[in-house]
């Protein structure tokens, strides 16, 4: 079913406008501003948008935007769905299964997160190569949809070596702090207790957050090239450093670290 409904919504899509995108983008928290540098061709409001649920957070407006960004075909997504919202791990995921068959081969990912690691400080980002899901489900529990990919996808090259490396020096010529880890996702709302923070950095977390995970392993089934980016929000170990947390605040400094991240995604889709 989840394929019909995501072929039905691709068709809407494509009914609106011919356009095959190569890169598919998601807005994370305070991203949303990459919009502004997408030539844009197409806005269509995701609820025009058969099976698209409707997006609630604040900071996350709910549209598709069509358009070119450094001369490639880009799909943004802004306003995603989060497991916390209440919805199901395959309505989070629903949007990545349409981009996917509207032809997008690359999906970039981008992300507020807490740091857990020493070095990582408020305002860097971290390019992602791994991950560990601590969300108790997976999106890809129930009747595996070969359709879409195999029953028991591989995820030891999920994240793009090739594109974090690439990321990475191109930080490094326009000198923004940057790093790679590992991003722990878990189901939230509620943001961790110092001990859950502290377990997080035992366990090999660098960066902590609610989304991201679950749309990485639906990509990862149907075999989509990803880049992921986390903005460190917020300072979570040492725990002496730990200060009350706040959506304002996340936003804030998300925001404000938006050109950097506009900056190295725009010139890594130039390279390509
Ligand atoms: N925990 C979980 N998610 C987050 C955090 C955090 O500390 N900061 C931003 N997103």
């Amino acid at each position: 079913m989840i394929f019909e409904n995501a072929e039905e919504a691709a068709g809407y899509v494509r009914s609106i406008l011919d356009f095959e995108p190569q890169v598919g983008i998601v807005l994370g928290t305070g991203l949303g501003n990459l919009v502004s540098e997408i030539e844009i061709e197409r806005e269509i409001p995701y609820k025009n948008i058969p099976h698209f649920s409707l997006t609630t957070v604040e900071g996350h407006s709910g549209k598709l935007i069509l358009g070119h960004l450094s001369g490639k075909r880009v799909i943004g997504l802004a306003g995603r769905f989060h497991y916390y919202e209440g919805r199901t791990m395959q309505e989070v995921t629903f949007p990545i299964r349409v981009l996917k068959l509207l032809g997008v081969e690359l999906l970039i990912i981008s992300n507020a997160a807490g740091s857990t690691n020493a070095k990582i400080g408020v305002g860097d980002l971290v390019f992602i190569r791994d991950h560990i899901n601590f969300h108790a489900e997976n999106p890809l529990r129930g009747e595996n949809e070969d359709r879409f990919g195999p029953r028991f996808p591989d995820m030891l090259n999920t994240y793009s070596k090739r594109l974090n490396d690439n990321a990475m020096s191109i930080a490094k010529s326009l000198k923004i702090k940057a790093h790679t880890g590992v991003y722990f996702g878990l189901s939230g709302p509620s943001l961790e207790t110092p001990a859950e923070y502290r377990m997080i950095n035992i366990l090999g977390g660098d960066v902590v957050g609610m989304s991201t995970v679950p749309e990485v392993i639906v990509a990862q089934h149907m075999g989509m090239e990803i880049f992921v980016v986390s903005v460190a929000t917020n300072k979570c170990f040492p725990i002496k450093l730990i200060r009350p947390t706040t959506l304002d605040e996340v936003i804030e400094v998300a925001n404000s670290a938006e050109p950097k991240l506009t900056a190295i995604v725009k010139k890594m889709l130039s390279e390509l």
